[in-house]
C-alpha cells in the first residue's frame, strides 16, 4: 500500500507535498520521492521514512507550484532510490506516482524495451511513463486515456507532463484517490488525511474514472472517455483527529480513545424502549434482512477476528447460521449463495483489496452485501448494498485497536437488530443494549488503573508467546497474538484453549509464556484446566480474568482484572489489556510502534 500526493495551485508545492507525505506515511514508508516543476523539473528520492527524503531535499527552495509525491510500500523491487517513485520516461519529462499493481507490466516492459525504452527500476510502475511517452502525440489527457485501456491491474495514478505543465492527470482503478478542491488550488491524495488542512471539499474518484486537474478547474471522464459531472462532498473529519494530541504514539492515543470511540459507535443507534438497534444505514434493506437465513462475514486481519466474535453473537442471539471467511481465500472459492444470504464485509479502511474482491464476486450472485466500515466514502462502503459506519474518526496507527472494539460493538447492535426481528425478547434486547452502553465507563476504569506496563517489562524479552481463549474470547487469542507480533516482532500464536492438548502444548516450556483470556464466563472452568496443563509443563501464565475472581492468583504468574460484563461483550473489555501489552512491549523494545517494519495501514494490493 502506498501514499500519493499531488498539488497544483497558487502556493509553493513542496511544503504541501512533504506535509501530505508525512500524513500518509502510515500507508507505506520504505522509500519516498517528489517531482516538482518550477523553472525546471526537479526530482528527489530517498530510501526509508519521509525524514530521509527531507534530508535529501535539504535547503532546496523550489518555487514550483505543481508537483507529485509518493511514499512506498514495496510490491515489486526492494526499497531503493531506483525503485522509489516518481518514475519517469526516457526523457524525464513524464513523471508518474502509482499505488497498486500493474499485472501485465512484464509483457509491456518487454514490448517497450524492444522499442528502445531504457528502464531504471525493477518496479511494475515504470512501464506507465514509458507507455505514455511511446503514445504521446501532444495531448497528455488523451494519451493517458489510451494507456488506461492497455494496462491491467489496480492503480491510483497521478501523472505530470512537462510539455503540458498546467495540469495534473489523475486516474483510479482499485486504489483510492481523493481530489481536494480548494481556493485556486487542488490537492490530490490517497486519502483525506493529506487534504484536510487545505480543504474539506472533496471529489472521490470511482474505479475507471480519470480527472484532468488545472490551476482553477477540473474535468472528470468515465472509462468511456465521456465527460461526467461529479458531486463535491464535504469531509466530516477535522484536522486534529489526525494529530497525536500529546500521546507518544497514535496507537496509544487510539487505545485511550476507546471509551469515546465506542460511544460514537452506538450513539443514536440504541432504542431502549423497543429493545433494539436503530441502524439508519440498513433501513432500505430491513425487510430483506428479515428473510436472511445465512450470513457470511468476509474480512482480513483484525477485522476477521471481529467477524469470529460476530459469529458467536449472531448464532447465539439472532439464531442465524454464520461462517467467517478470510477475504483473501473467499474470493477464490465458488460460494453457494442466494438472495437469502447476507455477506458482511468488515473493513476499517474500506480499501482492503482482498475484502473488496470478495464482495465484488458475490454481488453478481444475488447475495445482499452489507458493510461495517470506518472510512466514509471508501470503496468498500460504496460497493455494498447497505451498511453501518463506525464513526470513530481516522485510525492512523498500523495496529488496529479502536476499530476492533467498535466493530464488535456494531456487530452486537446488528445482533440485537436481527435478533429482535426474530426470536429475541424485548427483555434480552434491553439487557444487551444496557450492558453495551455501560462499556465506555468500564474501559475508562481499566485504562486508569492497570498493571500492564509492569507485565510488559517482565516478559518483553520472550521469543515466543501463546495466546489462548475459548468461545467469545477465542478470537481474542488470535487478535492478541496479531497485535504483539505486528509491532514487537515476537513470534506469537493464537489458540483455542481446548486445542492446545492436540499437539501445540508440545511448544510449552519455561521460555514459552502463555497469555490466557479467562473471564468468569460459561467456559471458565475449562480454561482453568488448560491453565493447569500449561503450568504443569513449566509454562509461565498471564491470565486476564473478571474483577473479583481471585482463584487464578494461586496458579497464574500474573493476573489482569477486567470489569464484568455480558459474555458476548467481554471481547470489548478483554482486548484492551492485549492492546496495551503489545504497545508497551514494542515501546520497551524501541520499535516504531505506529509504523512497524514490512507493514502498511491499508493493504490495497492483493
Ligand atoms: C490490524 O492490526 C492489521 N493492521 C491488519 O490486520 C488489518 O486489520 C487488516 O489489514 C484489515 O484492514 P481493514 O480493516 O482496513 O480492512
Amino acid at each position: 500500500m502506498c501514499g500519493i500526493v499531488g498539488y497544483i495551485g497558487k502556493n509553493k508545492a513542496m511544503p504541501v507535498l512533504l506535509d501530505g507525505l508525512r500524513k500518509l506515511e502510515y500507508r507505506g514508508y520504505d522509500s519516498s520521492g517528489v517531482a516538482i516543476f518550477g523553472k525546471t523539473l526537479q526530482t528527489f528520492k530517498a530510501v526509508g521514512k519521509i525524514k530521509e527524503l527531507e534530508k535529501v531535499i535539504g535547503k532546496n527552495k523550489s518555487d514550483g507550484t505543481i508537483g507529485i509525491a509518493h511514499t512506498r510500500w514495496a510490491t515489486h523491487g526492494k526499497p531503493s532510490k531506483a525503485n522509489a517513485h516518481p518514475h519517469s520516461d526516457c526523457t524525464g519529462k513524464i513523471q508518474v506516482v502509482h499505488n497498486g499493481i500493474i499485472e501485465n507490466h512484464a509483457e509491456l516492459r518487454e514490448l517497450l524495451k524492444k522499442k528502445g525504452h531504457k528502464f531504471h527500476s525493477q518496479t511494475d510502475t515504470e512501464v506507465i511513463p514509458h507507455l505514455i511517452e511511446d503514445l504521446y502525440k501532444g495531448d497528455i489527457t488523451q494519451t493517458l486515456q489510451e494507456v488506461l485501456q492497455i494496462i491491467k491491474g489496480a492503480y491510483g495514478l497521478v501523472v505530470f507532463c512537462q510539455d503540458e505543465p498546467e495540469k495534473l492527470l489523475v486516474a483510479r482503478c482499485g486504489s483510492p484517490l481523493v481530489i481536494g478542491i480548494g481556493k485556486h488550488e487542488t490537492v490530490i491524495a490517497s486519502d483525506v488525511s493529506a487534504i484536510l488542512q487545505h480543504t474539506k471539499q472533496v471529489i472521490y474518484l470511482e474505479d475507471g474514472e480519470m480527472a484532468e486537474v488545472g490551476y482553477d478547474n477540473f474535468r472528470v471522464f468515465d472509462a468511456k472517455r465521456n465527460l461526467i459531472k461529479k458531486d463535491i462532498e464535504s469531509v466530516l473529519w477535522n484536522i486534529e483527529e489526525i494529530s497525536k494530541k500529546g500521546f507518544e504514539h497514535f496507537m496509544l492515543k487510539e487505545i485511550f480513545q476507546q471509551p469515546e470511540s465506542l460511544k460514537n459507535s452506538f450513539n443514536g443507534r440504541i432504542s431502549f424502549e423497543n429493545g433494539t438497534a436503530k441502524l439508519g444505514g440498513l433501513t432500505e434493506v430491513a425487510d430483506r434482512l428479515r428473510d436472511v437465513e445465512r450470513i457470511i462475514i468476509v474480512a482480513c486481519g483484525t477485522a476477521w477476528h471481529d467477524g469470529l466474535v460476530g459469529e458467536y453473537m449472531l448464532e447465539e442471539y439472532a439464531g442465524i447460521p454464520v461462517e467467517v471467511e478470510w477475504a483473501s481465500e473467499f474470493r477464490y472459492r465458488n460460494p453457494i449463495l442466494n438472495k437469502r444470504t447476507a455477506v458482511i464485509a468488515i473493513s476499517q479502511s474500506g480499501e482492503t483489496a482482498d475484502t473488496l474482491a470478495g464482495i465484488k464476486e458475490v454481488k453478481n450472485k444475488g447475495a445482499l452485501v452489507l458493510g461495517i466500515v470506518n472510512s466514509v466514502g471508501s470503496t468498500i462502503s460504496r460497493e455494498t448494498d447497505a451498511g453501518v459506519y463506525n464513526h470513530i474518526g481516522p485510525e492512523i496507527s498500523v495496529a488496529s485497536t479502536k476499530a476492533f472494539t467498535s466493530q464488535v460493538a456494531i456487530l452486537a447492535l446488528l445482533t440485537v437488530f436481527l435478533g429482535r426481528q426474530r426470536r429475541m425478547s424485548l427483555v434480552m434486547g434491553k439487557r444487551i443494549l444496557k450492558e453495551l452502553s455501560d462499556l465506555p465507563e468500564k474501559i475508562d476504569e481499566f485504562l486508569k488503573d492497570n498493571n500492564i506496563e509492569r507485565i510488559a517489562k517482565k516478559y518483553h524479552k520472550a521469543k515466543n508467546f501463546a495466546f489462548l481463549g475459548r468461545k467469545y474470547c477465542q478470537p481474542l487469542a488470535n487478535e492478541g497474538a496479531l497485535k504483539l507480533k505486528e509491532i514487537s516482532y515476537i513470534h506469537a500464536e493464537g489458540f483455542a484453549s481446548g486445542e492446545m492438548k492436540h499437539g501445540s502444548i508440545a511448544l510449552i516450556d519455561k521460555k514459552f509464556p502463555s497469555f490466557f483470556i479467562a473471564p468468569k464466563d460459561s467456559v471458565y472452568e475449562k480454561n482453568l484446566s488448560n491453565i493447569e496443563e500449561i503450568k504443569s509443563r513449566s509454562g509461565d501464565v498471564i491470565a486476564i480474568t473478571t474483577k473479583g475472581n481471585k482463584s487464578l492468583e494461586k496458579i497464574a504468574d500474573d493476573v489482569i482484572y477486567i470489569p464484568k460484563t455480558l459474555e458476548m461483550l467481554t471481547p470489548i473489555l478483554a482486548t484492551i489489556p492485549l492492546q496495551l501489552f503489545a504497545y508497551h512491549v514494542a515501546r520497551i523494545k524501541g520499535f516504531d510502534v505506529d509504523k512497524p517494519r514490512n507493514l502498511a495501514k491499508s493493504v490495497t494490493v492483493e
